[in-house]
């Protein structure tokens, strides 16, 4: 970490932004920073991270397009090991040996190799200091939106129910060949449509095809509960074997476990409806994951402390699967919030839907666009605190979302409302901040602006950068500094 940089170019609306920040009347000391909690060791099971800080997984898509580690991903989670946070999770990995673009994949002993580069790189950079977790994902398939053209002739199946509904719109006899039935469906608007299709297919149209756990016509989905366990415990010994100190088993959000848990699970084989049916798969998964995983590393998880759509799940479900899961012997729980598909808006024509575009996603990754976009997460995560206390348990919860000051995290570390304190955007901004904060250097940060611009490179699945990087100008090692594939933006913050 080197002192104040010679000059940053501040873009058109930098200030304003900045203006938007919580303001900081102080930056603790060396003396202040330790006597505070932020930085005191926290058990996590086995394992001891040094401090209770916590960089959480972000997927800055810089692997192949075959899932593996790439020198851009090393240098990435090397950039944020030299910040010294007592806990870095790596991105969302995928366990199945599936395409799934520039995502980490640990489906394959052939992903090992890189994976443990990784961590040797993490390791040297903050001398072992950090403790490094990797984030197992599960995810179904989501098709890109089609033209209407494009569904309506070619992919819309024709069936008797949808004969009928047709029946009833129109006073003339259908006619017999599916080509003219496909015509008079094309000849229709939005609102006949909604009423012609099926919910699900009306949906598939507008947004695009997106499985859904409760598909159990679908052989592959109907099979999830038995096939789960098992791909997640496999991924895991591979991730184990490439020196990983922990697992995180990636339960929030969009994505299948998300989904078993949610309260819009209403699976009828024993694996969803009433809150005891859907924890039943992320138990078992858990219990396939910590068989394999040697009692010396931790594995826990990260749900989602309110789901925020309609019918879904909020705090107190969550209380309730939070003490679940520290009973099963998880070694953290981890909590995000919101990022769902069921609120998210409707993608452009040849894209696919994203889950953090509606106001679940924006309470997942809250901006200054909101009026309050900070700690909104903390009440809802000091819940699920309290429920895990009540049951007599001390597993550690991680909280997160717009934490960006010591004074926040102080303040809920000192009200005992979590027991880490997670920085995702604050981090990549400056990944040296926890340092900085270590050594009374808290003016030296480079704030978080909490805009969308990270997302939004997130959303494209384009390289995610940092836009206090990409606008620096003037550094010395500016001319070196390693940049995107078009040259425009840089990999890393060229200050450092
Ligand atoms: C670029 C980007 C990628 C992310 N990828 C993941 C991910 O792979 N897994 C995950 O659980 N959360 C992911 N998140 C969410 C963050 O971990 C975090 O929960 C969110 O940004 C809110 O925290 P913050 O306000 O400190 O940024 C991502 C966030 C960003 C900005
Ligand atoms: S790009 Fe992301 S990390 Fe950087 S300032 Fe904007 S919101 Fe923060």
């Amino acid at each position: 970490m080197t002192g104040s940089p010679p000059n940053v170019v501040a873009p058109r609306g930098f200030d304003r932004r900045r203006e938007k920040l919580l303001p900081v009347q102080h930056w603790p000391t060396a003396e202040e920073a330790r006597a505070g909690k932020w930085f005191t060791p926290l058990q996590l099971g086995p394992l001891t991270a040094a401090t209770r800080t916590w960089v959480p997984a972000m997927v800055p898509w810089r692997a192949t397009d075959d899932g593996l580690v790439t020198p851009e991903v090393i240098a990435w989670y090397e950039r944020f090991a030299r910040g010294r946070p007592g806990v870095l999770v790596v991105e969302a990995t995928g366990i199945r040996d599936v395409p799934s673009g520039p995502l980490l994949r640990a489906g394959d002993d052939r992903f090992i190799e890189g994976l443990s580069k990784l961590v040797q790189a993490v390791k040297r950079a903050s001398d072992g200091e950090t403790k490094l977790f990797i984030q197992l994902i599960d995810f179904l398939s989501i098709k890109r939106r089609p033209t209407k053209d494009a569904f309506l002739t070619r992919f819309l199946r024709i069936d008797d129910a949808l004969k009928t509904r047709l029946r009833s719109l129109t006073p003339n006899p259908l006619p017999e060949g599916e080509g003219e039935l496909r015509s008079l469906l094309l000849s229709l608007d939005d609102e006949a449509l909604s009423k012609a299709l099926s919910p699900r297919d009306f949906e598939a149209m507008r947004f695009g095809l997106r499985e859904r756990v409760t598909d159990t016509h679908l052989p592959h989905i109907a099979e999830l509960p038995q096939k789960l366990p098992s791909l997640f415990a496999a991924a895991s010994e591979r991730c184990v074997r490439a020196g990983f100190d922990g697992i995180e088993l990636h339960f929030a959000h969009a994505y299948t476990m998300a989904s078993f848990l949610s309260a819009l699970n209403t699976r009828t084989d024993g694996f969803g409806g009433p809150r005891e049916n859907r924890v039943k798969v992320p138990l078992d998964v858990f219990r396939a994951v910590r068989n394999v995983v040697p009692k010396h590393l931790a594995v826990g998880c990260r749900f989602l402390a309110d789901e925020i759509i309609e019918g879904g799940n909020r705090s107190t479900d969550a209380a309730w699967f939070g003490v679940e899961f520290a009973k099963a012997g998880m070694d953290f729980l981890s909590l995000s919030r919101g990022g769902k598909f069921e609120d998210a808006k409707q993608p452009k024509i040849g894209a696919a839907a994203y889950p953090y575009t509606g106001p679940s996603g924006h309470e997942c990754m809250p901006t200054t666009r909101m009026p309050q976009p900070w700690n909104r997460n903390v009440a809802a995560v000091a819940e699920i605190k309290r429920a895990v206390l009540n049951a007599g348990l001390s597993t550690p919860v991680v909280v997160c979302g717009g934490i960006a000051t010591w004074q926040q995290a102080e303040e809920i570390l000192r009200t005992n409302e979590a027991d880490a304190v997670a920085s995702a955007r604050q981090s990549l901004a400056d990944p040296d901040w926890f340092l900085k904060l270590r050594l009374g250097r808290g003016q030296e940060i480079r704030r978080c602006l909490f805009t969308s611009y990270c997302e939004g490179l997130d959303q494209s699945h384009e390289v995610v950068t940092c836009q206090l990087w990409d606008r620096a100008k003037g550094f010395p090692d500016d001319a070196t500094a390693a940049r995107t594939e078009d040259g425009r933006r840089y990999l890393a913050p060229v200050w450092s």
